[in-house]
């Protein structure tokens, strides 16, 4: 089976006067087409940035400076802005972590999903309107039909994240990223829109990528877990086996610091000291060595690879040379 997309070494820089930093450093992801994969890490290790940069939305002063992304057949990173364009939406469909700025405030939102569906599958104005609140109804959105002609600022929170799923959906793209959509929403909410995907992803061979700060979200999406780490991904499974054997030890940090019912909510991350490198100033050797309480000579003498677990599945793939010593 071929992958729908295959990232390989993705390198990204942020050009600075002083000389380029390196945020995002040898990424390498893969994705079967139906696949759901969940992102996780902490703020700043590059999980939107990766994202973006398949699609050509990085912003000013920020490019993908090596690597590959083949995304059915072609290279993603090497596609012309206009290219580009016709991929997003169409192939690509992209939900962002705040509604209000992807959606137009002036408005109507049942003309704005009709643009979309104008503009990425040449539909006619009255079909395209039918449509749109045909998705409307699909996102859970009540009474869809009075919906259409109402703006985004007259929508709930929840609502708006539900017209942003809408249009992500509109060209009906092989692949839907969706960049932390609800953390800015309750959390039954949040648990509503995460049912909701999983529920149109049963329903099409649609892949997803799920890009969260929150193990215990994604958990009931993901087939498959990516753990960031500084612009790295540091451990690769499928979700059972992320939870059975966690292997790297900032996946286990952050699966400890997971809240229970009796946590104070402040509690999170609490069990993992100390902070990310800035970008430009990553350590030599593994870069989260000097937050690791399990550090050797050996971790900081070369970047450790993704290498298999022994024991687990045999998707699941960990670079942290001293978990899986004594495994090969
Ligand atoms: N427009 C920008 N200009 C300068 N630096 C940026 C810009 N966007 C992101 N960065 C830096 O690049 C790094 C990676 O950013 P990115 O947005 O990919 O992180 P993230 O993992 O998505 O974080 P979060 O969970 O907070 O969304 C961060 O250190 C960030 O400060
Ligand atoms: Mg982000």
């Amino acid at each position: 089976m071929t992958a729908l997309l295959e990232i390989k070494g993705l390198t990204i820089d942020i050009a600075r006067d002083e000389g380029p930093a390196r945020v995002v450093d040898g990424i390498t992801l893969s994705l079967e087409q139906g696949e759901s994969l969940g992102i996780v890490g902490e703020s700043g290790c590059g999980k939107s940035l990766t994202m973006l940069s398949l699609v050509g939305l990085l912003p000013n002063r920020i490019r993908a400076t090596g690597g590959t992304a083949i995304f059915g057949g072609r290279d993603l990173l090497a596609m012309s802005q206009r290219e580009l364009r016709a991929v997003r939406g169409s192939e690509i469909g992209f939900i962002f972590q705040d509604p209000m700025t992807s959606l137009n405030p002036v408005m109507r939102i049942g003309d704005q999903i009709a643009e979309a569906l104008i503009y990425q599958k040449s539909m006619a104005k009255p079909a395209a309107l039918a449509r749109a609140e045909e998705l409307l109804a699909t996102v859970g959105i009540p009474s869809p039909k009075e919906r259409m002609t109402a703006f985004p600022h007259e929508l709930s929170g929840g609502m708006r994240q539900r017209v942003m799923i809408a249009m992500g959906l509109a060209g009906e793209p092989k692949l839907l990223i969706a960049d932390e959509p609800t953390t800015a929403l309750d959390v039954t909410i949040q648990a509503q829109i995460v049912d909701l995907v999983r529920d149109l992803k049963s329903r099409s061979d649609m892949s997803v990528v799920w890009i969260t700060h929150d193990l215990a979200l994604i958990a009931g999406l993901a087939d498959r877990i990516a753990v960031l780490y500084a612009g790295t991904v540091v451990e690769d499974a499928p979700v059972q086996a992320l939870f059975d054997h966690p292997t790297h030890p900032y996946t286990r940090g952050l699966l400890a610091s997971l809240p229970t019912l009796s946590d104070e909510p402040m509690s999170r991350l609490a069990s993992i000291a100390g902070t990310p490198p800035e970008p430009g100033r990553r350590p030599p050797g593994c870069p989260f060595a000097p937050r690791c309480s399990l550090v050797e000579p050996a971790c900081t003498a070369a970047v450790p690879q993704l290498t298999p677990v022994p024991g687990s599945d045999p998707r699941h793939r960990v670079a942290c040379p001293v978990t899986t010593r004594g495994a090969s």
